[in-house]
């Protein structure tokens, strides 16, 4: 879908849709009521009837004559006082939903009048119809295929601002729509080698962005025992995916933003197998590694000036001959010894060696990103993230990023008396406790110790990287949601 923007008044935009904000129980918004005049009242009365209704997520289309557009849509904003980006977000996912299967061009009356800055609307408006023209079902036969073709966003005239803005957020939404791919993508399909040749497309594509991928033999000769345990039981090779992107002039040389992703392209538990039911959900253990090898694509794509180093740790967690044990124990990258007491417990020892990776590889400041632990999920649902690091200033950073970009993160403890979780009888660590508690915060204090020197933080995404059913807001389509994607753009714009 094509993004621009127009300085039109609406009642003069040619198109098939014309979006109009409303209010729960407020109605029609400064901007409606101004469209309005040129409808003679015809949505002030059906407000009035109760027929319009401003509710959350709801859009309802209104058939209009000798207009230059053909359809009035109310985009339910809902209640005033919960009004914010992610109300024009999920407004705007609501009417691409309603109208995606006729109308190829749609218009959106930004408003003024309302309490969401006009850059923030402008922004959240495209993601939201970007977002929710989303399909999911690309392997379904019979599936309906979206119509839509344009998005104009209509703004007052003075707002010159927002045509740069309105762009980028169309071009970092793409990106958060191809990690979507990625991630509803089949596990038969989407193996590590098909990741990697995922990201050596996105290099021979951007400028300035380079790409390899190593395979066992490499990954063994590294010295990277837990990422090569993990692999083992599986007939499909690991990769381990390096993507770097140079840019002629960063605005601060020394500094190396390294991105670390968990890409468990079908995580089985392995000999400590998982049970069956939605088993299948675990096609998502790769969201990590989805998210920061297309945001490397986005950072690229909207040549910011910062150099980045992306490490992906890619590879199946399954049972069998070759499989790795509860029991054995590992020695990582960094020459530190892990007793494995839970092969289900494999995203950390994945990362270990990435991070140290990384780390080793010039990285400054580290963020990873993995579906590490069903406790995070259980402690902040499907929505939020939570954010881990060895640095507090760091750690608030990608937080601010993350609530800045629409993607939800939400600071979490770490303590050094947390460190005895992870001690072993026999080992450095163990890679996980029976304690049946804070399951989040202990792999967190087990990635630490591979993190080495300087600013780290993880984001444990279990929760919103792969939704079970529909989130009730601009993420209406179970599956994959490109959780990352902005909150890393954000936080590398916010670096330069
Ligand atoms: N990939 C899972 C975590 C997960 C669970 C992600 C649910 C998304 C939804 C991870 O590898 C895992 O299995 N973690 C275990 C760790 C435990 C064995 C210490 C878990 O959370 O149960
Ligand atoms: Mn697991
Ligand atoms: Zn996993």
């Amino acid at each position: 879908m094509d993004v621009v923007l127009k300085s039109t008044a609406p009642a003069g935009i040619e198109a098939d849709v014309l979006a109009v904000p409303l209010l729960e129980d407020e109605g029609l918004t400064k901007a409606g009521s101004e469209l309005d005049s040129s409808l003679d009242g015809l949505l002030e009365r059906l407000v009035r009837e109760g027929e319009l209704r401003g509710e959350a997520g709801t859009a309802s289309v209104v058939h209009v004559d000798d207009m230059p557009f053909r359809r009035v849509v109310a985009a339910g904003l809902g209640e005033p006082e919960w009004l914010d980006a992610d109300s024009f977000r999920t407004a705007a996912s609501a009417v691409a939903h309603q109208v995606r299967g006729f109308a190829e061009t749609v218009a959106w009356t930004l408003d003024p009048s309302l309490p969401v800055p006009l850059a923030e609307q402008a922004r959240a408006v495209v993601e939201g119809m970007l977002l929710g023209d989303y399909d999911q079902a690309r392997w379904k036969h019979d599936e309906p295929r979206s119509k839509l073709a344009q998005l104009t966003i209509l703004a007052p005239d003075k707002a010159k601002g927002l045509k740069k803005l309105v762009e980028r957020s169309a071009v970092v939404t793409g990106w958060v729509n191809r990690a979507r791919d990625l991630v509803n993508s089949p596990p038969n399909e989407t193996n590590p080698e098909a990741l990697a040749a995922r990201a050596a497309e996105i290099a021979a594509a951007q400028e300035h962005v380079e790409a390899m991928a190593l395979g066992p033999k490499e990954i063994e000769k590294l010295g990277m025992g837990a990422f090569r345990a993990v692999s083992q039981g599986s007939d499909t090779e690991p990769r381990l995916i390096v993507l770097r992107y140079e840019p002629p002039r960063p605005r601060k040389k020394g500094l190396v933003l390294g991105l670390v992703g968990k890409a468990i392209t079908f995580d089985t538990g392995g000999i400590s197998l998982k049970p069956a039911l939605r088993m299948e959900d675990m096609k998502g253990d790769m969201a990590g590694g989805a998210a920061v090898i297309e945001a490397t694509g986005a950072i690229a794509d909207l040549g910011l000036p910062i150099r980045v180093l992306t490490v992906v740790a890619s590879c199946e967690n399954m049972p069998g001959g070759h499989a790795y044990r509860p029991g054995d124990i590992l020695t990582a990258m960094n020459g530190k010894t892990i007793e494995v007491t839970n092969t289900d417990a494999e995203g950390r020892l994945v990362l270990a060696d990435a991070l140290w990776y990384a780390r080793q590889n010039g990285a400054t400041h580290l963020l990873d990103l993995a579906t590490l632990t069903g406790a995070m999920e259980i402690a902040l649902g499907d929505l939020y993230a939570g954010i881990f690091a060895n640095d507090d200033a760091w750690r608030d950073e990608v937080v601010a990023a993350g609530e800045a970009s629409g993607d939800h993160a939400w600071g979490f403890p770490m303590h050094p008396r947390y460190r005895r979780y992870v001690d072993s009888s026999f080992a450095d660590l163990k890679n996980s406790s029976d304690l049946r508690q804070a399951g989040a915060v202990y792999a967190a204090e087990f990635l630490k110790e591979f993190a080495g020197e300087g600013p780290w933080a993880h984001a444990d995404i279990a929760g919103p990287a792969f939704l079970e059913r529909s989130r009730g807001d601009y993420l209406s389509q179970r599956g994959g949601t490109g959780y990352g994607v902005r909150l890393i753009v954000e936080l590398a714009s916010r670096l330069t």
